[in-house]
This record gives structure tokens, sequence and C-alpha cells, in this order.
């Protein structure tokens, strides 16, 4: 018999089965703030029975955003939002799971249905990219990124 609907125990963590759900970028935040929207999705996909739900790739800092729309955990007005989907999550009895990320060379893009390439340069809903290596992905994110570093310092060349 399938084990799908079994219950998965990894350290102290147990999910009612072995469905996740992975993490699908909402494009509606505004300035990395959730909203009605987040707060209504991400309980909802749980009340649907997935074990797990991970919440979308949410940028560590406001240059780490995909778009202008992604959600954000770099300031502290953030948080309330952010734990509110988490508890709500967890009511429903799910796992919240959440994907922190920095979009690197690939932030400062236009929403998927304005386009889904780089946000053009000058353009005051953009901002600067920056990325381990000065390489351009390519595409219709043609933009070469700034070098950073660990320690948060910057090479000037770009
Ligand atoms: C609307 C949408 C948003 C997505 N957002 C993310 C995301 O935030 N992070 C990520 O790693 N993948 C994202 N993905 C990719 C999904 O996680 C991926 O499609 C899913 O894991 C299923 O894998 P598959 O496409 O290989 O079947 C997104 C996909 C969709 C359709």
């Amino acid at each position: 018999m399938s084990a799908l609907f079994e219950p998965f125990t990894l350290k102290g963590v147990t999910l009612r089965n072995r469905i996740a759900v992975p993490p699908m970028c909402q494009y509606s935040a505004v300035d990395g703030v959730t909203n009605r929207w987040h707060w209504i999705h991400y309980p909802s996909i749980a009340r649907g029975g997935a074990g797990l739900v991970i919440v979308e790739a949410t940028g560590v800092s406001a240059d780490g955003r995909i778009t202008p729309g992604c959600t954000g955990l770099w300031d502290d007005g953030q948080i309330e939002g952010m734990a509110r989907i988490a508890a709500e999550i967890k009511a429903e009895g799910s796992v919240p799971g959440i994907q922190i990320g920095h979009a690197g060379r690939k932030a400062s893009a236009n929403l998927p249905w304005e386009g889904d390439d780089h946000i053009p340069a000058g353009d005051p809903r953009g901002w600067e990219t920056i990325s381990p290596s000065a390489i351009a992905f390519g595409g219709g994110l043609p933009r070469s990124p700034r070098r950073g570093h660990a320690d948060g310092s910057h090479d000037q060349r770009r």
C-alpha cells in the first residue's frame, strides 16, 4: 500500500502525511510585507490536507527579492504577517516551512504577467542586482550583477 497518507517524522517534526506543497511565489506582497492574499492562500492550502506547506521564496534583503511583489524577511515590519501565516498553517494541522533566499542576478525582475524580465535600469521599481559573480543570467535577465562578498562588501567593477 502507498505510504503517501502515512505520517512522516524527521527528528522532532512529524508531518501528517507525505504530501508537501513546494514554495510558489505569489507576487502579491508590497515592500516584502504579506497581506490578506497570503493570509488566506497559505492556510487554505493547509486545510486541503497537505502535511507540509512551504511559503514562497522570501528575500533576506530587499535586493534579494525576485520581483517587487515578492515576500521578504529583512525588516521587523514583515514579522507579524509571516508569523500569522505560520500559525494558521499549524492551526490547520500542517507543518509550515519557508524558502528564504537571495535572487542574486535574477533579482529586480518584472512580475511574470508583466514580462518576467529585468526591470529596465533607471526604472524606480527596480534596484541594482548583486551576486557572487558579476555574470549575467542571460535571456530575459541580461543585467550584469555587481559582485558581492560574504562579508557584505562589494566589488565596484560590474
Ligand atoms: C506559480 C509558481 C511559483 C513558483 N515559485 C517558486 C518559488 O518561490 N521557489 C521555488 O523554488 N520554486 C518555485 N516554483 C517552482 C515550483 O516549486 C515547482 O514547479 C514545483 O516544485 C514542482 O516541480 P516540477 O515543476 O519540477 O514538477 C514555482 C512554480 C509556480 C508554478
